[in-house]
């Protein structure tokens, strides 16, 4: 494609979003598509010769923009906000565009450079003191396992210049809550602990883990000979957002020399109000903490913020140092592959720069609080409809509801019919987007609200729909 063509279809297909944005809300949320109808419209086969482009506009118009779920659609309550301001998408759109890699600082001075005053601005917003440096990775699954191989490290004085793992004589044990995201177990797993050496460790009545209980879960493995390496604690959990106790996490990790590490993906965004800190309270006694600008903040996915108190340490994991790599400026410089899993980076810090100049802390700020009053106004509607049979299950610190329609008589297997029968008949209808999930072995349903369009009165007729869906359903 020549650069005049690239303008021409360029401009097109930014005039394509910009309508998809504006009237997103017209469309169901979740598309009425079934296994395979995609697949079948594609050729078994990539074309032989080069095709007239207009066929792609015309295509992603007519048969692939009316198969997504919409998740910027004002009436998306599902999984978490998967915000993408169009200003940090103009940011993504350049660093395509671009082309540039990140294999070094020299391999693109700018991309490193950006980024650390990005990580530096994003450190500020979110009240962490300046004894942290930041790194873009793209996802929390990856800032976690890059914090246990760290963890794994440390524990074991640099196993992985000898041995590694299977060098060891006593095995390593991770600690994480029972409600820590998968990619915890999955991170750990990696990372070579071993199933036997995971401990999901309980949970009180608010969802969070119970300290008392991995004190205990350490004693005893102290006792069989086991070395606690490190504790995974969540702060909003992805079922609930429960909060988990930092301060006393990280007065046991202190004690048993262990690596702290603080998954705040979902919730870190609220960090940047000041009066939602107190959930993170203990944060400066973690070792490592990954944040997801690209959950609720809006910057476009992949944008994962992990910030390290160590950093020489982690460089000391990460680090490769081919002759290919090397350059006269690599003692005055940050060369990021060596702060994470990748060797070639792209230019994320541009969209989280976009975003930042365009909305201003402020304005953020503000979207963010009005989301936190849209949950307490339907935390009240749904309190206030007890007698219905409604419940909530879970504390709302922040933007997500747990909640049950629970009608007399309906326990057991045949509540959980009617919990999933009315959210799916939500989901279906195209015209809201929910998720159920299980809480203590039973179906529950999520409201996560925090949309970028999402206003009150689409929180009011989501509201109005569960009654009528899950109401209705008992009545008739
Ligand atoms: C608490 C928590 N941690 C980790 C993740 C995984 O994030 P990512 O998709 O960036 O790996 C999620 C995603 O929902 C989450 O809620």
């Amino acid at each position: 494609m020549t650069p005049e063509e690239f303008r021409r279809h360029g401009h097109r297909l930014v005039d394509m979003i910009a309508d998809y944005r504006a009237e997103v809300a017209q469309r169901p949320v979740r598309p009425p598509v079934a296994p395979g109808d995609v697949r079948a419209r594609l050729p078994a086969a990539p074309p032989s010769q080069p095709e007239d482009f207009e066929q792609v506009h015309r295509d992603l118009r007519e048969w692939v923009l009316p198969a997504l779920t919409h998740w910027q659609h004002p009436a998306f309550f599902g999984y978490f906000p998967a915000n993408a301001e169009l200003s940090s998408v103009l940011g993504d759109y350049v660093s395509t565009g671009l082309g540039v890699m990140g294999l070094s600082w020299q391999s693109s001075p700018a991309l490193t450079e950006i980024e650390e005053v990005m990580t530096d601005w994003m450190r500020q917003m979110v009240g962490l003191s300046s004894a942290w440096s930041g790194v873009i990775q793209d996802t929390a699954s990856t800032s976690t396992l890059v914090a246990l191989l760290c963890a794994r490290e440390r524990a074991s004085d640099f196993a992985l210049a000898r041995g590694g793992l299977q060098g060891g004589s006593a095995p390593l044990v991770v600690y994480h809550s029972v409600h820590a995201h998968s990619s915890v177990e999955k991170a750990a797993l990696l990372a070579g602990f071993g199933r036997d050496n995971l401990r999901p460790i309980p949970v009180d009545g608010a969802h969070a883990l119970r300290p008392e209980a991995l004190a205990a879960a350490l004693a005893e493995d102290r006792r069989t000979g086991r070395v606690p390496c490190a504790v995974v604690a969540t702060t909003g959990t992805t079922a609930t957002t429960a909060v988990d106790p930092i301060r006393a996490v990280a007065a046991v990790a202190r004690r048993e020399g262990m690596w702290l590490h603080v998954d705040s993906a979902m919730a870190g965004s609220a960090m940047i109000l000041p009066e939602k800190r107190t959930l993170w309270e203990g944060i400066e006694e973690a070792d490592s903490v990954v944040l997801n600008p690209h959950k609720w903040l809006g910057a476009v996915f992949d944008c994962s913020l992990y910030y390290v108190r160590d950093p020489r340490h982690l460089v000391r994991v990460m680090s490769t140092n081919p002759s290919y790599l090397q350059s006269g400026v690599d003692a005055q410089v940050k060369n990021y592959r060596d702060w994470g899993i990748p060797l070639g980076r792209r230019f994320r810090a541009l969209k989280l720069w976009f975003l930042l100049r365009e909305q201003g802390v402020e304005g953020l700020q503000a979207r963010l609080r009005r989301d936190l009053a849209n949950a307490q106004w339907l935390l009240e509607q749904v309190r206030a409809a007890e007698g219905t049979g409604w419940r909530v299950l879970a504390p709302v610190p922040l933007q997500t509801l747990c909640v049950r329609h629970e009608p007399a008589g309906l326990a057991g297997e045949a509540l959980d019919r009617h919990t999933l029968a009315w959210v799916e008949r939500i989901n279906a209808s195209g015209r809201a987007y929910l998720t159920a999930a299980q809480l203590e072995g039973r179906w529950m349903v999520r409201v996560s609200i925090g949309g970028l369009q999402t206003e009150r009165s689409h929180v009011a007729a989501l509201w109005l729909m569960m009654q009528e869906e899950a109401q209705g359903a008992v009545q008739t």
